[in-house]
């Protein structure tokens, strides 16, 4: 893992946006996995202002509310429109997000994961973290080898996520995700996190034992994890002065 800590959400957003721009310039087919959330969203607006050619290149979206109309206001596909793919080039046909109206879940979820397996797999995945410590919406003792499969939220998800609802109770109780090994065979993963309340989830997630009970724990065993953080975010982390120092040394062509 290379934590990446930086002095402000924005610092963190343009890191991550540079990273994204020479994916895509490296492969413009490139296959990117795209989260949703508040984390994502200043990723989102920079990659706007670079106006990069996204012609060729096809996204799938972690997960998706189960029960929520796609033109709903906080479905996942609205979210995604709304932020990012009405500013940018992408062909429709390109776009993936699971469908929470989808009538066989079981049969929407395998099709899913057969998309992303006919596409090449994913080369860079965005991620954000769950103040539980879920990545999509994989809640504390999902099976680290899970696939995309409806999942139901934890209480503490409905109650973080209600501000976008109005009230808990609107908040869905089940939702669609990638699984955690879906997750884990994107080539890149890149995870963000923001702000004194994801300090927790982010301490448990770079240094805290793998295990189930903190689902994010898992990227300790990917080869490729970038965890771009701002201060607050960083806070918990018993060897910050060590995340630094790599970074400050890192060899010039290993420079984002
Ligand atoms: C959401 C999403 C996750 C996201 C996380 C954190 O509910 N399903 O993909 O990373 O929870 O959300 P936020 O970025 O709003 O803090």
């Amino acid at each position: 893992m290379e934590v990446i800590i930086q002095p402000s959400a924005e610092a963190v957003a343009k890191i991550a946006a540079r990273m994204l721009a020479r994916q895509l310039l490296e492969n413009p087919a490139s296959v990117l996995g795209l989260a949703t959330g508040s984390t994502p969203l200043l990723l989102y607006r920079e990659l706007i202002a670079m106006r990069l050619d996204w012609s060729r290149v096809t996204t799938f979206n972690l997960d998706e509310y189960v029960g929520l109309p796609r033109t709903h206001a906080q479905s996942y596909h609205s979210f995604m429109w709304k932020n990012l793919f009405r500013h940018i080039n992408i062909a429709r046909e390109n776009i993936h997000i699971p469908d929470g109206m989808a009538e066989d879940i079981p049969k929407c979820c395998a099709d899913y994961e057969r998309r992303i397996r006919d596409a090449g797999g994913i080369d860079l995945q965005v991620l954000g973290i769950g103040t539980d410590g879920h990545i999509g919406f994989n809640e504390p003792t999902s099976s680290l080898a899970s696939r995309t499969r409806i999942k139901t939220l934890a209480e503490r998800t409905r109650r973080d996520n209600a501000r976008f609802f109005g009230s808990e109770d609107a908040v869905p109780r089940h939702v669609i995700t990638m699984g955690i090994g879906t997750i884990m065979e994107a080539r890149l993963n890149l995870l963000l996190a923001f702000g004194e309340n994801k300090a927790r989830a982010i301490a448990e997630a770079v240094e805290g034992p793998v295990s189930s009970a903190h689902p994010a724990s898992m990227l300790q065993m990917h080869p490729v994890v970038k965890v771009c953080l701002d201060e607050a975010a960083a806070s918990r982390l018993q060897r910050i002065d060590y995340y630094r120092w790599v970074y400050a040394n890192k060899p010039a062509w290993q420079a984002i």
